[in-house]
């Protein structure tokens, strides 16, 4: 290659990374904008198609043993309710999860982010998605927004063995953009699942995504430390929005209300 092609396809390279392309996710690329070359046996009607190929190149370009485009979403959140209707236990619900192809953040993330902590616990915390640390190490809230989401635990006497912490997408979308509102949908089913089977008896949705997926509310600043009855599906409980970490460390002066929120927590549990 000669310097300037070199040079190029550094500067590339760059803007991708700068513009949150960062996972390779096959060696090929996949055209998914151009009709298919060859006529499948049963076309999905046109209008799912044009919805498919939004929704497709949104999420990420799709890997070479994706040979088959991804089942349309509304089929997709049809499979995830079934399937996440299945799991007898929060183990099975994992194993269920782990063979779930309708999500397409699946082919770019390293692996499942499925929980952290104990269940049942009496204390459940949901955040949004996992980010680059937690895709390493397959745990929810270890990198920096993690470390805080501990001292806030540490400070009103709790840690990760008492509580349970989970995420509404459990697997790390490409470059940490927002979780498309399709990928919430299809992922939806198998957190309140997960939220039934681990039965606790206070939620905390932290930050927006969460609050607006499982509360339908939004407006975290004006909601947040205020309770809402969630329905889990066996029983009801109170829920609570939490302002998410990562804002808590962009926004310092926030930390006291969270501070609030956290005691109000707290006294809850009694
Ligand atoms: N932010 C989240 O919402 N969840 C994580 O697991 C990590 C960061």
């Amino acid at each position: 290659m000669t310097p300037e092609r070199s040079k190029a396809a550094r500067d590339l390279l760059r803007f991708y990374t700068e513009a949150g392309v960062d996972t390779a996710v096959g060696e090929q690329v996949n055209d998914w904008l151009s009709p298919p070359v060859e006529p499948v046996a049963s076309p999905a009607p046109v209008a799912e198609r044009a919805l498919l190929r939004t929704v497709d190149t949104r999420i990420a370009a799709p890997s070479a043993k994706m040979a088959v485009p991804p089942p349309s979403p509304d089929a997709a959140v049809m499979e995830a309710r079934e399937a996440a209707r299945s799991a007898q236990s929060l183990d099975a619900l994992r194993d269920i999860l782990g063979g779930f192809d309708g999500c397409g953040l699946k082919a770019s993330a390293s692996r499942l982010v499925f929980a952290d902590g104990t269940a049942p616990a009496r204390l459940m915390f949901v955040g949004e998605a996992p980010g680059a640390e937690e895709d390493k190490q397959g745990l929810p809230f270890v990198g920096r927004s993690g470390q805080l989401l501990d001292r806030m635990l540490k400070a009103i006497g709790l840690d990760r063995s008492k509580v349970y912490i989970a995420n509404i997408v459990p697997w790390r979308p490409p470059g940490n953009r927002t979780p498309t509102p399709v990928e919430t949908q299809i992922c939806l089913p198998f957190i309140q699942r997960q939220i039934e089977l681990c039965d606790p008896d206070i939620l905390v949705t932290v930050g927006q995504p969460s609050t607006g997926a499982l509360l339908g509310i939004q407006g975290i600043t004006k909601n947040r430390g205020r309770w809402f009855p969630y329905h889990t599906g066996s029983r009801e409980i109170r829920a609570m929005p939490m302002l998410h970490p990562a804002y808590l460390l962009r926004t310092p002066i926030a930390k006291r209300q969270a501070w609030r929120d956290m005691l109000a927590i707290k006294k809850a549990l009694g």
